[in-house]
C-alpha cells in the first residue's frame, strides 16, 4: 500500500522523540508498509539530506538497543523527506499540495505534531489547497483543546473538512501494551467479570506517577496543569477501561459507544465534592534516586507564584448499577517518588470472617501498566510461620500471598511500542485506540467545573517536597472513606509529604 505520512511538526520534540523512533521501530520490524514516504514538515531551513541527518542525529541520542545501525538508518533514510513550510501561509500548502499530488499516494496521513492553536489553519488550508479528500487521514495529537469550548471549536471545524472516520485523536496511553492488555484482561477472560461490581468490589485506584519534573516545558505546562496534562485524557481513559460495560464486538463504533456511556456516568461535580473530593498539589524542592531537584516554581519557564497543579488526586463515582457506590480514586503527579503507573481494585473482604486475618486483609488485583507490564492478585493463605504456635481456639492465622504474572517474561520484552502501534494503524485506518469525537467532549465537560474551581480557589496547590507520594490531603482524603492509597508495587516504598 503506498501512503504518505506528513509530520506538521517534523523537527519538533514530538516528532523526533516519540513519532520518528516509533517509525524507525516499525520500519525495523517490517511492519511499515513498503512504498511509503515520511514528509516532514516545518520552517527550518532543511531539504531532504539536512532532514534526514537531523533525525539520524537525534535517533542516535535514542540510545540502546533501540537506536539504529548505520546500514539500517540508510536505508530507513531513503523514506524521509523534508518541505520547508510556514503553516500560515496558503502558497506553502500549494508546495506541499504539488509534492503529494505528484505521486498520488492511495492514503495520505497528516500528523499534526504542532501547538494546538495551528490546528484549525491547518485544517483549513488544507481544504482550500484540495489536500482534504475522502483518501485523507488526519491525526491530531493531545491536547486538542484547552477546556470544553475550546475543544469543541476545534472538533467544529475539523468536522468541516474531515468525516468521523478520518479523524484519529491520539492518546498514547491507549496504544501501550499494558492497557491492550487491559482490554485482554476483562473481556477475553470470564473470570473476573463477576466479580467487576459494585457488590465485590470495594474501591479502584489508579496511579499515574512520574518522576520526572516538567524539564524543558514549564512555560508550556504552566498554562496546562496536571488536570488537563493527564487526568483529562490518560487516566480517563484508564478509568473507562475499567468501568465500561463488555462492547458488543471489538468495532472502533462498538468499544468508543461503551467508553462514551461510561463517561457519561460520571457523577457531576457538586459544591460538596468539589470541596472534598479532589485535590491539587504542586512539588517543591527534593530529592530523586538521592539527587537534589529544584521546586515546581524554580523551573525554567515557570513563574516564581504559579499556581499551577503538579499532582491531581480526585475520587470519583459513576452512577450505574455495576458501580454506584464505589469509589475510583485517581492520583497523577509530576516528581513524585518514582514511575509507576497501575490500578489497583480492592475487593471487598470476606463476609463472615473465621479465620485470623491480618489487618486489612483482603483480595486484590494489581494491575501494573509501567515501568512493568504484569498482574499481581493478593490473596490469603494459611501463615505457615504460625503453623506451629498455639492456636488460640484452634483457629487459623492467615498471610497474604501472591500470585505474579511479568507479561515482558511470558511474551518477552520487546514489544510493539505505544506510537509505533498507534502510526501504524493511522495508516492502515483502523480507527479501535483512537478517541472521538464525543468521547472527547465528555471527558472535557466533566472535568470542567474542577478546572473552573481550581482557577478560582485563591487557596492555590498543596505543597509536597519532590520524591513523595504527592500531599498529604490526597491521603486525608481516602482516610475519610476508610482506605488508604496502595502501597508502591515498584521498588520505591511508600513516603508521604
Ligand atoms: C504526556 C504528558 O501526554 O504523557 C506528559 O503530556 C507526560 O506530561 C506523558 O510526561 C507521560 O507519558 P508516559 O508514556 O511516559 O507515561
Amino acid at each position: 500500500m503506498s501512503f504518505d505520512l506528513v509530520l506538521f511538526g517534523g523537527t519538533g520534540d514530538l516528532a523526533w522523540r516519540k513519532l520518528l523512533p516509533g517509525l524507525f521501530q516499525a520500519f525495523r520490524h517490517g511492519s511499515l508498509p513498503s512504498g511509503g514516504r515520511i514528509i516532514g514538515v516545518a520552517r527550518d531551513d532543511l531539504d531532504d539530506h539536512g532532514y534526514r541527518e537531523f533525525i539520524r542525529q537525534r535517533l542516535a541520542k535514542t540510545g540502546g538497543e533501540k537506536s539504529p545501525q548505520a546500514h539500517e538508518f540508510e536505508r530507513f533514510a531513503t523514506l524521509l523527506h523534508f518541505v520547508r513550510m510556514d503553516l500560515s501561509k496558503p502558497e506553502d500548502y500549494a508546495q506541499l499540495a504539488q509534492v503529494l499530488q505528484s505521486r498520488g499516494a492511495e492514503t495520505v496521513v497528516m500528523y499534526l505534531a504542532t501547538a494546538p492553536g495551528l490546528f484549525t489553519t491547518v485544517c483549513e488550508q488544507l481544504a482550500a489547497s484540495g489536500l482534504a479528500t475522502p483518501s485523507t487521514r488526519i491525526v491530531l495529537e493531545k491536547p486538542l483543546g484547552h477546556d470544553l469550548n475550546s475543544n469543541r471549536a476545534i472538533n467544529a471545524v475539523v468536522r468541516r473538512f474531515f468525516d468521523e472516520s478520518q479523524v484519529f485523536r491520539i492518546d498514547h496511553y491507549l496504544g501501550k501494551p499494558s492497557v491492550q492488555n487491559l482490554f485482554a484482561l476483562r473481556f477475553g477472560n470470564a473470570l473476573f467479570e463477576p466479580l467487576w461490581r459494585r457488590e465485590h468490589i470495594a474501591n479502584i485506584q489508579i496511579t499515574i506517577a512520574e518522576d520526572l519534573g516538567v524539564e524543558q516545558r514549564g512555560a508550556f505546562y504552566d498554562g496546562t496543569g496536571a488536570l488537563r496534562d493527564m487526568v483529562q485524557n490518560h487516566a480517563l481513559q484508564l478509568l473507562c477501561a475499567m468501568a465500561m460495560e463488555p462492547p458488543i464486538n471489538a468495532s472502533a463504533a462498538a468499544i468508543r459507544d461503551e467508553k462514551l456511556k461510561a463517561l457519561r456516568c460520571l457523577q457531576p461535580w457538586t459544591a460538596q465534592t468539589l470541596a472534598q473530593h479532589a485535590v491539587c498539589g504542586q512539588y517543591t524542592a527534593g530529592s530523586i534516586a538521592g539527587q537534589h531537584v529544584p521546586a515546581y516554581r524554580e523551573e525554567a519557564g515557570v513563574p516564581a507564584h504559579s499556581q499551577t497543579e503538579t499532582f491531581a488526586a480526585l475520587r470519583v463515582e459513576i452512577g450505574n448499577w455495576r458501580w454506584a457506590g464505589v469509589p475510583f480514586y485517581i492520583r497523577t503527579g509530576k516528581r513524585m517518588a518514582a514511575r509507576e503507573a497501575n490500578i489497583v481494585v480492592n475487593f471487598r473482604p470476606s463476609p463472615h470472617p473465621i479465620l485470623r486475618t491480618p489487618d486489612g486483609g483482603s483480595n486484590k488485583l494489581v494491575i501494573k501498566l509501567q515501568p512493568q507490564d504484569g498482574l499481581e492478585l493478593h490473596l490469603l493463605a494459611e501463615d505457615k510461620a504460625s503453623r506451629n504456635a498455639p492456636r488460640e481456639h484452634g483457629v487459623q492465622t492467615l498471610a497474604p500471598a501472591h500470585l505474579d504474572l511479568d507479561f515482558d517474561k511470558r511474551f518477552g520484552s520487546e514489544r510493539v511500542g505505544a506510537y509505533e502501534g498507534l502510526l501504524l494503524d493511522a495508516i492502515a485506518g483502523r480507527l479501535n485506540l483512537f478517541v472521538r469525537s464525543d468521547e472527547q467532549e465528555e471527558a472535557w465537560r466533566w472535568v470542567q467545573p474542577l478546572l473552573d474551581y481550581w482557577s478560582a480557589d485563591g487557596r492555590g496547590p498543596h505543597f509536597y517536597p519532590a520524591g513523595t507520594w504527592g500531599p498529604e490531603a490526597a491521603s486525608v482524603m481516602l482516610a475519610r472513606d476508610g482506605f488508604a492509597w496502595e502501597h508502591s508495587f515498584g521498588k520505591a516504598k511508600e513516603k508521604l509529604a
